[in-house]
């Protein structure tokens, strides 16, 4: 089994503090030299339908300019995937979108939506794009990505990753706690092992399955560790957490941190 994990930065959050304002500062073409000069193995973007961050020239650049493969993540709303055959990223991640929500908020729904997906791949395939669906970590939705016909899993780890902050951070302390997740700690933890064991039995089956792996959401510098330990899991892509400590370090010294916590 290949053993070496990837790390996928995403830079949108460079695009939402450039459109906070409506200037090109902070340039999302730096953050991509300076992700690919400091360890990226891959870069990660998300062209969102109400493009609140990064916009088609953006994407467009960053495929032409990237030293580093470019995942793209897209809804299969027509509009979007017409653009996305014309983009030819090394990869699409077919991701829920939904206007109101703040970020991605679960994993697709592979059964609800079986119709579609199955449409969405097969046109990517027909323009040469391989495809991971961004997934919840359970068998069955392994088990329906494989018979879709996609190349490869992201499992969503943000109900681990809500887990495990509201057991070791302040965010309990915080304007955005989350409130279904007020409970006892002994509670916080039980659930929090099972989250861990779900995402790794998930892991397990699609790689059974042929399919490869990878994981995404709210992972960080402190909870990371937690999905090194899976090996079937070959990628990680990491948004939030890399650029909000980039505030304070910058984006090169945040890069590389996460890039060694990440190497096995
Ligand atoms: N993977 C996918 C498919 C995503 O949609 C996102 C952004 O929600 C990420 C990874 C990165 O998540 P985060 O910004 O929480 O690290």
């Amino acid at each position: 089994m290949n053993n070496t994990m990837k790390l996928g930065v995403n830079i949108d959050h460079v695009a939402v503090l450039r459109e906070a304002r409506r200037v090109n500062d902070p340039d999302i073409l730096q953050a991509l030299y300076v992700a690919c000069a400091n360890g990226a193995d891959q870069i990660t973007i998300h062209l969102r339908e109400d493009r609140r961050h990064i916009q088609d020239m953006d994407a467009k650049n960053i495929i032409a300019h990237s030293s580093v493969p470019v995942n793209l993540e897209c809804s299969i709303n027509k509009n979007i995937l017409d653009i996305v055959t014309n983009l030819k990223p090394h990869r699409a991640t077919l991701v829920p979108e939904k206007r109101e929500e703040v970020t991605t908020e679960g994993g697709l729904d592979v059964f609800g939506y079986e119709d579609e997906l199955a449409y969405a791949i097969e046109l990517l395939h027909d323009y040469v794009i391989p495809v991971s669906l961004f997934v919840d970590p359970s068998i069955e939705a392994m088990e329906k990505s494989k018979q879709l016909g996609a190349e490869m899993v992201e499992l969503h780890t943000g109900t681990f990753a809500n887990l495990f902050a509201m057991l070791n951070s302040s965010l309990p302390y915080s304007n955005h706690s989350v409130q279904e997740l007020e409970l006892p700690r002994n509670e916080l933890s039980s659930r929090l092992e099972k989250s861990i064991e779900d995402i790794k039995l998930a892991a397990i089956h699609a790689h059974s399955l042929g399919l490869e792996v990878a994981a995404g959401h709210g992972l960080n510098y402190h909870n990371v560790a937690h999905i090194m330990d899976i090996k079937e899991i070959i990628e990680l892509n990491i948004g939030q957490s890399i650029i909000a400590r980039s505030v304070f370090s910058g984006l090169a010294d945040a890069i590389k941190e996460m890039k060694r916590l990440t190497s096995r």
